[in-house]
């Protein structure tokens, strides 16, 4: 069976788009309609009149994309396919961390279940973090789930203090400091882009950091042609495909999300034929958590 033709077929039957992330299997982008980082999916998810979004991504993805498109049947072609960080802290959680620190409003990373989302203030991506941060006017602020991209934040901001929960993703920081210097001085004409969920020090020793969508567009545009990539694999292999002029090394083979990798083009052509793992949000969540993220967009 040619499975890239089924897809396109059923897609065009059934008026489906398929939204995919970077860090996905790079034979899906075949069959997508959007590619991209979970600010710029999000966005699509929105904006699209598709009946069904299939999100090949991980678990709070398909989610928001729910959060955002109510109307529409949201599809995950793999139910395991969960983000490890995102699992880190649920609602019980959340509420033992603000109570612990009252009156303070909470920023969550878009790396987080709809019950969180539900009881924070508002939402972010890594693209947008800094801004929406800013946007709060705070002195103080919460940041869950993860703690690098909170520092990350904090360290960019002169006068707010981020609160963070101890969070991370386990993929980025399996990149350590000695891969920098050993990057360094392997290919001292690279330069080496960074996502902020890596350690502090990675960053620091990175000579640019942002999301994956923002590394991507960094790598096209600048007069570079030798770049270190610091984060998960699926970035390197796009950069690598859309950009043979370059050249692309992944900072170390270690770095790629098994759960993101979990999705595959039979997964897709089985759910869509079937119309199954559909994602549905609790009635009592949907409003708050969908709040949460609109006022992000709305920034
Ligand atoms: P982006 O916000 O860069 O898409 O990152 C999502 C993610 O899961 C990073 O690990
Ligand atoms: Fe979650 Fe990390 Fe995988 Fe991103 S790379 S989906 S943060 S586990």
């Amino acid at each position: 069976m040619d499975l890239i033709k089924e897809i396109n077929n059923l897609k065009h039957k059934k008026n489906a788009i398929i939204l995919t992330h970077c860090y996905q299997n790079i034979e899906i982008d075949s069959v997508s309609d959007y590619v991209g980082d979970s600010f710029y999916l999000s966005k699509m998810a929105s904006k699209s009149d598709a009946d069904i979004i299939v999100f090949a991504g991980v678990y709070f993805m398909a989610q928001s994309a729910k959060l955002l498109s109510p109307e529409k049947k949201v599809l995950l072609p793999n139910m395991k396919s969960g983000c490890l960080m995102a699992d880190m802290i649920d609602a019980e959680k959340l509420q033992e961390f603000k109570s612990k620190n009252p009156n303070i409003p909470v920023v969550c990373y878009i790396n987080s279940t709809a019950e969180v989302k539900a009881l924070s203030d508002i939402c972010c991506t890594s693209s947008n973090a800094i801004d929406i941060v800013k946007s709060l006017n705070a002195n103080k602020v919460l940041f869950v789930p993860d703690t690098y991209l909170g520092k990350y934040v904090e360290s960019k901001l002169k006068d707010v203090e981020v609160i963070t929960y101890n969070g991370f993703c386990p993929t980025h920081l399996r990149i350590r400091v000695e891969d920098i210097e050993l990057a360094r001085k392997n290919h001292p004409e690279a330069l080496i882009l960074a996502h902020p969920e890596c350690h502090k020090e990675v960053v620091k020793g990175a000579d640019f950091t942002g999301s994956t969508k923002e590394i991507m567009e960094f790598a096209k545009t600048s007069k570079n042609k030798k770049f270190i990539i610091a984060t998960e694999k699926g970035v390197a292999d796009r950069l690598k495909r859309d950009y043979p002029e370059k050249e692309f090394i992944l900072i170390n083979e270690k770095v790629t999300c098994p759960n993101m990798k979990m999705n595959t083009l039979y997964d897709i052509y089985n759910v869509l034929l079937n119309e199954e793992n559909e994602i549905t949000i609790k009635e009592d969540v949907f409003k708050p958590a969908r709040k949460c993220l609109e006022k992000m967009l709305g920034q």
